[in-house]
C-alpha cells in the first residue's frame, strides 16, 4: 500500500508512470478525483498493467433533458473579457486549463464544491450534487457543468 499526500502542491504530485512501472504485477485499484483516475488509466495504458477504477459520477444519473448541448459553447471570463471555446466532450475546467487558466478543483466529479463560481449570463446545465436549486441560479460547478446556451459568462 502506498500513501501519497502532495499537500495541494502540483510539484509534489505522484509520479504515476514510475508507480505503474514498479507495480506491473499488481492489480491497481483507484477511486478518487477524475483527474487522478484519468492520469492513472493513461499510465497503465502506456506502461501495461491492470487497473480497476471506481467512479462516483453524478453526471451519469442525470436525465437526457439535462445533458449539455452537443457541440461546443463558449465561456467568457467577465473580469478579463477572455472568451474560451469548450469543445464537445470537454469540461469547462479542461477548456480553462488548455487556455492556461487555473481554477482550483478537488473531486472533479461535482461532489465537493471546490470549483463552484458565480455566473453572470447564460444557461448552465448543473450536473453537480452540491448546489441547492437557489444556488444554481447564480453559481455553477465548473468541473461537471454543461451549457444550454451558446455562451456562459463567468465571474472570473
Ligand atoms: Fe469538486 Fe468541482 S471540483 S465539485
Amino acid at each position: 500500500m502506498l500513501l501519497h499526500y502532495d499537500r495541494g502542491d502540483p510539484s509534489k504530485s505522484i509520479d504515476l508512470t514510475k508507480l505503474v512501472t514498479s507495480e506491473l504485477n499488481a492489480q491497481l485499484y483507484c477511486c478518487g478525483p477524475r483527474g487522478l483516475m484519468t492520469a492513472l488509466a493513461k499510465a497503465v495504458k502506456q506502461q501495461g498493467g491492470s487497473l480497476i477504477t471506481e467512479d462516483f459520477n453524478p453526471v451519469g444519473s442525470k436525465s437526457t433533458d439535462e445533458t449539455p448541448q452537443a457541440g461546443c459553447f463558449t465561456v467568457e471570463l467577465s473580469r478579463s473579457g477572455l472568451v474560451i471555446d469548450v469543445a464537445e466532450g470537454q469540461t469547462i475546467i479542461e477548456a480553462l486549463r488548455a487556455a492556461n487558466i487555473d481554477v482550483e478543483t478537488s473531486c472533479e466529479a461535482g461532489v465537493c464544491g471546490t470549483c463552484v463560481v458565480d455566473y453572470l449570463e447564460g444557461e448552465p446545465v448543473h450536473n453537480d450534487v452540491v448546489l441547492m436549486p437557489d444556488e444554481q441560479e447564480t453559481s455553477v460547478a465548473l468541473c461537471v457543468a454543461g451549457c444550454k446556451s451558446k455562451k456562459l459568462v463567468l465571474d472570473l
